[in-house]
């Protein structure tokens, strides 16, 4: 089980290092009953001896925004947290990591109300390797018949915890139906995004994505994509995308931190192009984690060392 092996590392929690075992919570919580907590996804790299954090700052500063969103007082500064993160990482001696900041109610009370309440922050350092078993060689997908949440029900652009139920009932029915994961259309009926990850197309060359209109999170690793594209000479249009246009499309993608780059092979059935993973797929997965890895110095300042 993943945690097997994590009884000797520490949570930063508070501003303190707590033994993994000890960084517990009351099951009258509020956040654990109702949802009303925020957090972030982050990864670690390792790369010859060395290891970085991709993109802390702009992290830290979405799950300020998270915060801002629903009021929530944080105590802590972003330049605070963001050494958090890296001291967390030295303490586990961890290399390449999936880093969770994750702020929350931590009061036990059965009403709603959250005001003058204690807010918690923890950060989470776990080893990772790939989100989807089998990333390689391409997912399968199913467009759900659950809306994304849009702005006038849960602000989706707030990386919030009760924003994921959400994304897990449409992923319990697209697995139950056989497929690897959802894809979930706005209200209008636009594509949306995967339950934690971004959608991309590829369509005569050039790549297409839902912007931010169709009710997705901001993805750090899509902007990192558009910009990657865009630096290699291929054009991207941010866009709306009708259902029908993601089954004639030449190739299929999502973006995650946790996804990274995984490619779609499959839509409802239909595959997608030869049904094989295209070669713009693989040339960004390939520019990506040369990103990440710390391989291409034109994009140095998005790593923050850690070893
Ligand atoms: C709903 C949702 N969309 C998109 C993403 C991708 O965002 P990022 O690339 O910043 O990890 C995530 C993951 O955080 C997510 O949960």
């Amino acid at each position: 089980m993943l945690f097997g092996n994590m009884v000797e590392q520490y949570i930063w929690f508070d501003g303190k290092f707590v033994k993994f075992k000890n960084a517990n919570v009351h099951i009258l919580t509020h956040s654990m009953q109702y949802g009303s907590g925020i957090f972030e996804g982050i990864r670690s790299y390792q790369s010859n001896g060395n290891s970085y954090v991709f993109r802390l700052e702009d992290h830290i500063s979405r799950f300020m925004k998270s915060a801002k969103i629903y009021t929530m007082n944080l105590k802590f500064s972003e330049k605070k947290l963001a050494d958090a993160v890296v001291a967390t990482l030295k303490k586990n001696k961890l290399k390449a990591a999936y880093i969770r900041p994750f702020a929350f109610y931590n009061d036990q009370h059965i009403g709603l109300g959250v005001s003058g309440k204690k807010i918690s922050i923890a950060i989470i350092t776990v080893p990772f390797g790939s989100y989807f078993a089998n990333k390689e060689k391409g997912i399968s997908c199913k467009v759900s018949s659950w809306q994304r949440i849009n702005s006038m029900i849960l602000p989706p652009e707030a990386k919030a915890s009760g924003n994921y139920i959400n994304s897990i009932i449409a992923s319990i029915d697209a697995q139950k139906s056989g497929a690897d994961e959802a894809i979930l259309l706005s209200q209008e009926g636009h594509v949306a995004e995967g339950p934690g990850e971004n959608v991309f197309f590829v369509e005569d060359g050039t790549l297409i994505t839902p912007s931010r209109e169709a009710d997705i999170l901001m993805g750090i690793t899509r902007d990192t994509i558009i910009k990657l594209a865009e630096y290699n000479g291929l054009s991207v249009v941010e866009r709306n995308v009708h259902k029908e246009e993601m089954y004639t499309c030449d190739e299929a993608f999502f973006t995650g931190t946790a996804a990274e780059v995984t490619p779609i092979t499959s839509i409802d059935s239909r595959k997608i192009g030869n049904g094989k993973v295209g070669p713009i797929t693989s040339m960004l997965a390939d520019k990506y984690y040369e990103v990440v890895s710390g391989s291409n110095p034109e994009f140095k300042d998005w790593l923050t060392k850690v070893f």
